[in-house]
């Protein structure tokens, strides 16, 4: 019998779910059943040998209702690999310091679950004006401008996805 894995996101405005929608595909590609959920409709994890989670990053964090999913399925979490993606604008870049504040959106995360992968992947920026975007160039780093989405690397990511 297959493998059924659980894909849950959380959005704010949007671009994250085209992103669980290719880890998903990518998976059925591998043979596992994959189900996209919504984490704000409390995705059940029942009768799932597998999760990959992942969500926007507004102010550094993952969205607020991802904490409260995370700490209410804690235990059936802990039973089962849990891999984790990010989906964010700033702190694209390879440099240790973007590498380090890009790993610092997970740190609440890691505090309740212990995922055995981490993908982070440029999403979409909103429509900003001029004083905006220059305020996110100076506190973000490397910023996408526009759509960043970049299929090919989160296919790569979930074809190499141990769980
Ligand atoms: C209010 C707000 C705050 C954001 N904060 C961050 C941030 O701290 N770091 C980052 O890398 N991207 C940040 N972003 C960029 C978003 O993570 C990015 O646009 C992402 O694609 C949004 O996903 P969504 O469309 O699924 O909500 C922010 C965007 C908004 C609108």
């Amino acid at each position: 019998m297959s493998k059924r894995v659980l894909v849950g996101y959380a959005t704010n405005l949007g671009s994250s779910v085209k992103v669980a929608e290719k880890i998903a595909e990518v998976l059925r590609e591998r043979g596992f059943e994959a189900d996209v959920r919504s984490l704000k409709e409390s995705a059940a994890i029942r009768g799932y040998d597998a999760a990959v989670l992942g969500s926007a990053i507004n102010g550094g964090v993952w969205l607020p209702e991802t904490l409260a999913y995370l700490q209410s399925n804690r235990e059936s979490l802990s039973k089962i690999p849990v891999a984790v993606f990010s989906v964010h604008g700033m702190a694209l870049g390879d440099s240790e310091k973007e590498t380090t504040r890009r790993l610092s959106y997970l740190d609440k995360v890691r505090q309740v679950i212990d995922p055995v992968a981490e993908g982070f992947f440029a999403g979409k920026m909103q429509e900003m004006n001029w004083l905006q975007a220059q305020a996110f160039k100076f506190f973000g780093g490397t910023v996408v401008e526009g759509d960043g989405r970049d299929y090919e690397k989160i296919a790569a990511w979930a074809k190499e996805l141990e769980i």
